[in-house]
């Protein structure tokens, strides 16, 4: 017979397993958890998503993990766990590789925590200013790393916007304001010493630092304490929120967001939904506040509150520190939890917290402890399984092994919540392996790891420099309406006169039709070779093309000498060719891709406007080129030829690339020098009569920004590149991105950097300051992703440095820069053609080829693909083709010669003035 008594019981135990059972979360539950938080990592990731995502995915601007090589002293400051603390770091590299570090914690109280941002900011540089009077510092200006443990908007590793506060703090003035701006105006209000402020991180960041420190594979940091939170190393080419494709950076998931747009109100039970509403920023960080220190205590308030409601616990009175919020904090948790505490101690720890318990009590508040702490474990488990998963993704592996490094009160104090974390991973993610590394030294120590390397890479002055050479989307959209605007004012008869952007007609009114047909001869002068080809065009069954091609010197006295001499050379060279294939006494029609600025009035004249690139030869400005050379040949005397059309190298690409694809209408080159062609609508070009049809139109782009429409991007640099050119003033978007000028510019930054001793230890040596010693192909190898680092070796060891395994990261990443900074640039004025393309024939989307040639986008690594996307990026409406000219100008020089040839007469068109 069951007693009423053991009734009792029975019923008191089935409710509260009931209730229990709410937290209990099966392998299926976890594992939807586990997708649900893969979905919106990847939607925090994407650009078109970002801004609604819970799970915030912020870039931290800290591109590679330690290697050892860090060193100097360093000052910390780490805020945001449960103490705040300065620190002094010494790091040394080398065979005595070690980190010393001396630290003081200090209190914040509540009401500063939640007073104003100013009060909040005077005493952290009070605590700093007792710091530095304790370790004697006070006349030392140290770089610091500032760990701060809130989730920021970073655009730099300086540059760190507080998007809101978490845990416990409110302090007003704060949200949306730059951390740094705010510690450096509380340093100045203070006005006692002086911080060189240089990195802002996470303390997930730091954590991961200060792990891989010594594990070389600690790609994660996670925080299991008084908030909850991941990092881990992302690939660029999947953070869409940051320009760059290359390599690889350091997002602050902030998955304490997740589940704020309601995705896991399924698993959350009432006591989480009291606990967030009694909380500073309810609605927010739900998952932080299922999973993190500074809540559990709170949800089994929550749950022994209804339990006593009931009457199921403390004999049903609710006690003054029942209602106390805050008294059950994680340690409180983590000892009640502990398999070796016999219950009558479980006892006395409630006794502590003013909560007087019968034997049966503290069972079921052990139980209740061990529900809520189990189902946080297992819900992070859930969490860093997608995490490893991804990463095993996106490195197309079978298998991953990987090291989490690991902080937080939590995890450290509570004595099942590793174990039950590990085993959750273990089961939702079989195909990694992944390693738990405790935090020994707290994240002071990789905020300090950080600071060495923004330091030597990104720190102080040069990181104004270089960054200014980034631009965002916003920047490439604002130069893309610019150059949209030159276009038009190149177009128009009032406003040519006084463009930048020439718009030069060609004459050449449409791309191959597949009838051209003969024997041709094409001159390819103004690239980085000087080539002269013979083209045949035959057209039996199919039209083939054949060519012969010979290459020839053009010395730089010849091309900086006198205009006679330059095309007598020219005239010797065709005469040459002629003997060597035979056909001196055919007059053969010829083609001329001349590569500069002409002005033309028909096919067969070419004014040269002004020489640019390495070119300077006297008295050709102003004069028709074809006359020039028939002139040169006349006086030779010993062969004929026919000069039938003189085309810019970027019409020549355009009709290559047009042979094999007619949808192609743009052609530019990225080479020595830049320029674009595009076809215009005739009834836009008011410079030429007629409004039927189309025709080709040279923008010469490269002259964007002569009139000072670029100053605000220029930087010094390019300045220095123009005054020692030989046509300054002009050009000045060719100077920023063609390969003429590119290696130049990295010379430039590198002299800077050893002179501020930020590289080669401040060595500088003659090779480095002799011009032209860096070329643009060093760019190219060293931006190689496999041997990119020895080829910088290789390339700096030439130029008489030494350079470190540092010093070549940092090279390689200033090449990036400002390889970079040319396809962008290009992206920008392409896609202004592009828009242009797509109004004229008023269709919604644009679907089109550009043809493209030039040594710069052929020979380096990365450049094409960064063009390509960017593109895409800026003008989404357009689909491009991008089709690489195989054979040069030369071939499509030959296709215009062809139709010059059939139609004589037709290659002319009157000007209207
Ligand atoms: C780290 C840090 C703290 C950080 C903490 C998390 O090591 O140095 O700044 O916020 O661990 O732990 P807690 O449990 O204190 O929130
Ligand atoms: C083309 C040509 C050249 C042209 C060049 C641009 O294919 O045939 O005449 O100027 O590419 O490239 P470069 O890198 O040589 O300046
Ligand atoms: C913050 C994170 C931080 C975590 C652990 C969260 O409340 O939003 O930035 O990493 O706590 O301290
Ligand atoms: C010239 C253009 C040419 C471009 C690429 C520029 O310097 O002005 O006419 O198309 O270089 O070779």
């Amino acid at each position: 017979m069951v007693t009423a008594v053991a009734q009792r019981l029975l019923s008191q135990r089935k409710q509260v397993d009931d209730t229990l059972a709410h937290f209990s979360l099966n392998r299926d539950q976890l594992r939807v958890v586990r997708d649900k938080m893969r979905v919106e990592l990847e939607r925090g990731l994407r650009k078109d998503s970002h801004s609604s995502a819970s799970v915030k995915m912020l870039p931290a601007f800290v591109f590679q993990t330690p290697d050892g090589t860090e060193r100097g002293k360093y000052l910390a400051l780490d805020l945001g766990g449960t103490n705040f603390r300065v620190l002094v770091v010494k790091i040394r590299s080398g065979i005595r590789k070690s980190v010393r570090m001396y630290n003081k914690i200090y209190a914040i109280p509540h009401e500063i925590m939640q007073g104003t941002g100013e009060e909040l900011f005077d005493h952290i540089v009070h605590c700093i200013s007792d710091f530095l009077d304790y370790m004697g510092m006070k006349n030392t200006r140290l770089p610091l790393g500032f760990t701060f443990s809130f989730p920021c908007r970073q655009t730099g590793i300086d540059k760190v916007n507080l998007v809101s506060w978490t845990k416990g703090f409110k302090a007003t003035d704060c949200e949306d304001h730059d951390v740094v701006d705010m510690l450096r105006d509380a340093i100045k209000r203070r006005n006692e010493f002086d911080l060189d402020i240089v990195a802002v991180v996470n303390d997930t960041v730091g954590t991961m630092m200060t792990c891989a420190y010594e594990d070389s594979k600690c790609e994660i940091g996670l925080i299991a304490g008084t908030g909850s939170n991941v990092c881990y190393m992302e690939d660029m080419r999947n953070i869409e929120t940051v320009e760059g494709d290359e390599g690889q950076m350091c997002v602050n998931t902030e998955w304490g967001g997740f589940g704020e747009n309601g995705c896991i109100e399924d698993i959350r039970t009432k006591f989480d939904r009291e606990v967030d509403e009694g909380s500073l920023n309810s609605g927010k960080q739900r998952f932080e506040k299922m999973t993190s220190g500074m809540y559990l205590g709170e949800i089994v308030r929550q749950i022994l509150i209804d339990l006593t409601k009931r009457g199921l616990l403390f004999r049903g009175r609710i006690t003054e520190p029942l209602k106390t919020r805050g008294i059950f904090e994680t340690k409180f948790l983590s000892q009640i939890e502990s398999d070796r505490l016999a219950l009558l101690q479980v006892r006395c720890i409630l006794q502590q917290l003013g909560l007087d318990s019968t034997c049966d009590d503290s069972i079921i508040v052990k139980e209740v402890c061990g529900a809520v702490s189990h189902r946080a474990a297992q819900l992070c488990g859930a969490g860093m399984a997608a995490i490893v998963e991804k990463i095993r993704e996106n490195r197309g592996l079978e298998h991953l092994e990987i090291t989490v490094g690991v902080d937080g009160t939590l995890y450290k104090l509570h004595p099942h919540f590793s174990r039950v974390l590990k085993d959750t991973v273990r089961d939702l993610a079989p195909k990694c392996t992944v390693s738990f590394v405790l935090s020994e030294d707290g994240s002071g120590k990789g905020a300090a790891l950080i600071t060495a390397v923004a330091r030597r890479y990104c720190g102080g002055a040069q990181q104004q420099y270089l960054y200014s050479m980034r631009f965002s989307d916003e920047t490439l959209l604002e130069i893309m309406s610019r150059f949209r605007r030159e276009l038009e004012k190149g177009l128009s008869q009032d406003t040519n006169p006084t463009a930048t952007v020439k718009m030069l007609p060609t004459f050449v009114r449409s791309i191959p039709d597949g009838t051209e047909k003969g024997d041709f001869i094409a001159l390819d002068l103004g690239g980085s070779n000087f080539r002269i080809l013979r083209v045949k065009v035959s057209h039996e069954k199919k039209q083939t093309v054949q060519m012969e091609t010979e290459i020839y010197d053009t010395p730089e006295d010849i091309i900086h000498g006198s205009g006679t001499r330059l095309f007598d050379h020219v005239a010797e060279c065709l005469g040459d060719f002629m003997e060597k294939h035979k056909i001196k006494d055919k007059k053969l029609p010829v083609g001329f891709t001349f590569s500069f600025p002409c002005a033309q009035t028909k096919l067969d004249e070419g004014i040269l406007l002004t020489w640019t690139k390495r070119f300077k030869a006297s008295g050709v400005e102003g004069m028709d080129v074809v006359k020039l050379l028939n002139k040169a040949i006349k006086k030779r005397g010993d062969y004929e030829a026919d000069i039938m059309a003189v085309v810019n190298d970027t019409v020549g690409t355009m009709m290559t690339c047009g042979f094999d694809d007619h949808r192609c209408e743009v052609g530019i080159i990225i080479g020595t020098g830049t320029n674009a062609c595009y076809m215009e609508e005739m009834r836009h070009i008011e410079l030429v009569e007629g409004d039927e049809g189309r025709m080709c139109i040279n923008t010469e782009w490269g002259a964007f920004g002569d009139d000072g429409m670029l100053e605000d991007i220029r930087t010094d640099f390019d300045r220095d590149i123009d005054r020692g050119s030989l046509n300054p003033g002009k050009q000045l978007f060719e100077k920023m991105v063609s390969g003429m000028y590119m290696g130049e510019l990295v010379r430039l930054i590198l002299v800077k950097m050893a002179r501020e001793g930020l590289l080669f230890e401040g060595r500088i040596t003659p090779e480095l300051l002799t011009k032209g010693k860096f070329e643009t192909k060093h760019i190219s190898a060293i931006e190689k992703s496999k041997e990119g680092l020895s080829k910088a070796k290789e390339i700096l060891a030439r130029l008489g440095v030494e350079p470190s395994a540092d010093d070549c990261i940092a090279v390689q990443h200033v090449c990036a820069i400002v390889s970079f900074r040319s396809a962008s640039l290009v992206a920008a004025t392409l896609a202004a053609i592009l828009t242009r393309l797509k109004d004229n024939k008023h269709v919604p989307r644009l679907k089109t080829t550009v043809g493209i040639d030039g040594s710069l986008y052929k020979m380096h690594p990365q450049y094409a693909r960064r063009l390509h996307k960017t593109v895409r990026r800026l003008v989404p409406e357009c689909d491009v083709r991008f089709l690489l000219s195989e054979s040069g100008s030369g071939k499509g020089a030959a296709m215009v010669t062809a139709w010059a040839y059939r139609f004589p007469g037709l290659g002319s068109g009157r000007h209207k003035f």
